[in-house]
Parts: structure tokens; C-alpha cells; sequence
């Protein structure tokens, strides 16, 4: 399976942070924004990864990850010159997918709960048709909203609609088969002029092929879209981080647990960043597990 991460947009609800800086790079507590998403690819053991981003800011994605071999990851990059919708990932992607299954995650949504890392695998193993998430919020109408039946069955699906049929939002995270490509392809622009992703997933509620996996209570899924998301989003991180003595989305920590790189590289990694308590981490875990 191949992944992408969207990172695009003007994130003009965070301006002036991100007049010069791409929103996906601001820190979420003590990390740039899209470790969590790239995180959430590692977790389902992707390792084949696109980053999609603005012609300006991807340069500076690049920067940071690089090809993704320090990691044990293969990262590759394309722009999206204007954003174009959710959808558009799938066309800007199409070369990268090839005739492999996907999942797209957004590069603003951070998400973390306990046997998360077990659930994508289960996820990820037999695609047929799409897996989405949905989460409980209070405020339904800003995202999609998926609606079940008694028996979890998904009814319908709704983008951001006035009077929602569910609290459930549909997250940032979305698994396909092969077929998203030519759906993607033959969907119209939606009245605000994007390719919405709603619209891809109606097309396998249509197909009788869309499954709804509830994240439910005591998951914990956050969009870090606006100045309040973004803080409140750091605040719980720094929390849980505290508290725990873990870190969240430490992308080498996963490197290492998934095997993709061995302890070495991984306290290679940390003593290169070992002024800041991350780096200090990092080369903690690569001794701990070495043993
Ligand atoms: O966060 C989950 C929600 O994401 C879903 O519940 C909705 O169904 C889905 O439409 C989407 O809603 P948003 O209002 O959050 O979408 P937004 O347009 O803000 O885009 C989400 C992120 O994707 C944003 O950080 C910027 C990036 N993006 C967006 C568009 C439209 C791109 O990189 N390119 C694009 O063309």
C-alpha cells in the first residue's frame, strides 16, 4: 500500500503564522505538524510515502525529510499548484499510487489512542472498496459526517452539512483501493470548485463498499487547523508527554519499533538534534532497545 500526505492549502485560517511558512511545518508542541500524519503512515507500516504540497513550501518539506532513507522510508514529492480539493490528491498522486491500494491522510489531523498502531494494521491488510474513521465531535457540520445503521452499517455520507444526521465526523484519514484513481478522475468539481472527497466516498457507498471503523471514546483525533486547534493540540501532546515520559509521533521511535532502521541509525538520528530534549529521547530509546 502507498501513502500520501496532503500538505497544501494557504492555511489562512492560521495567517499571519503562515504568510511565509507552510502550515504543515508550524510545531505542534515540540515537532513539525506533519510528523503526526507521517507517523500514522509508519504505524500501518507504510514506508512507500508522497508528500503533496504547494510549489512554494515543498522545497522545504524536502529540507526536512529529505528521501526518506534515514527513516527507512521512501519519500517522494509532487506540487499541487492551487487546492484543487481533497480528491485532487489522487490525480496528483496517480503515478505514485501505480496499481497499488492507498491511504491518504491530511497533513493536519493528529491522531492517538491506545492499539491505534493494531487498528491500522487490521485496516490496512484486505482494502476493498474504502475504510474511513469516524469520531464523535460537538460539532459535526464542519467536517463530513458519516451516518450508520443499528448494525454499524454507513447510511450516508455529507459534507459539512448544515443539520448533520450523526455526530460522527469522518477524519482526515482514508484507505483505498486501486479503483479511488478513476473515481477521483470522473468526479465534477463541487459548487466551491474543488474535487471533494466526500464525492469519492459516495461513490463506494454507492458501490456498497465504504466501511465506517468508529475511532470512538477515548481516541483522541484533533485537527490542527486554526490558532485555538493548534494550541489546544500542543497542550495535549505536551500533556500526555509529560505525564508519561513518551513521546508522540517521534518518527525515529517508530522507525526503530517498526524495524525499519536499527539503533544505531536511530541514536544516530537523536545525537544530531542532542541539544533539544527530542534528540535526548531519541538516543534514549535507540540504547533501551537495543538491549
Ligand atoms: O479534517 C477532516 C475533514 O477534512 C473531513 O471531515 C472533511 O470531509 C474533508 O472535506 C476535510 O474538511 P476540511 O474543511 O478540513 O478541508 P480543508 O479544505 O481545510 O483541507 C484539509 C487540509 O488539506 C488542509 O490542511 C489543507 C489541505 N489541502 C486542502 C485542499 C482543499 C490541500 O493540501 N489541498 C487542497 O486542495
Amino acid at each position: 500500500m502507498k501513502g500520501v500526505i496532503l500538505a497544501g492549502g494557504s492555511g489562512s485560517r492560521l495567517q499571519p503564522a503562515t504568510l511565509v511558512v507552510s502550515k504543515q511545518l508550524l510545531p505542534v508542541s515540540d515537532k513539525p505538524m506533519i510528523y503526526y500524519p507521517l507517523s500514522v503512515l509508519m504505524l500501518a507500516g507504510i514506508r512507500d510515502i508522497l508528500i503533496i504540497s504547494t510549489p512554494d513550501h515543498l522545497p522545504l518539506f524536502r529540507r526536512l525529510l529529505g528521501d526518506g532513507s534515514r527513516l527507512g522510508l521512501r519519500i517522494d514529492y509532487a506540487a499541487q499548484a492551487e487546492p484543487r480539493g481533497l480528491a485532487d490528491a489522487f490525480l496528483v498522486g496517480a503515478d505514485h499510487i501505480g496499481d497499488d491500494s492507498v491511504a491518504l491522510v491530511l497533513g493536519d489531523n493528529i491522531f492517538h489512542g491506545y492499539s491505534f498502531s493494531e487498528l491500522l494494521e487490521t485496516a490496512v491488510a484486505d482494502v476493498q472498496g474504502c475504510v474511513l474513521f469516524g469520531y464523535p465531535v460537538t460539532d459535526p457540520e464542519r467536517y463530513g459526517v458519516g451516518e450508520v445503521d443499528a448494525a454499524g452499517r454507513l447510511l450516508s455520507i455529507e459534507e459539512k452539512p448544515s443539520r448533520p444526521r450523526s455526530n460522527r465526523a469522518i477524519t482526515g484519514l482514508y484507505f483505498y483501493d486501486n479503483d479511488v484513481v478513476d473515481i477521483a478522475r470522473s468526479l465534477a468539481p463541487s459548487p466551491r470548485g474543488e474535487l471533494e472527497i466526500t464525492d469519492v466516498n459516495l461513490a463506494y457507498l454507492a458501490r456498497g463498499q465504504a466501511t465506517l471503523v468508529d475511532l470512538g471514546r477515548g481516541f483522541v483525533w484533533l485537527d490542527a487547523g486554526t490558532p485555538e486547534a493548534l494550541l489546544a493540540a500542543g497542550q495535549y501532546v505536551r500533556t500526555i508527554e509529560e505525564r508519561q515520559g513518551v513521546r508522540i509521533a517521534c518518527i525515529e521511535e517508530i522507525a526503530l519499533r517498526k524495524g525499519f532502521i536499527d539503533a544505531d541509525t536511530c541514536h544516530r538520528l537523536g545525537a544530531e538534534i542532542a541539544n533539544s530534549s527530542y534528540g535526548q529521547y531519541v538516543m534514549a530509546i535507540a540504547k533501551e532497545l537495543v538491549q
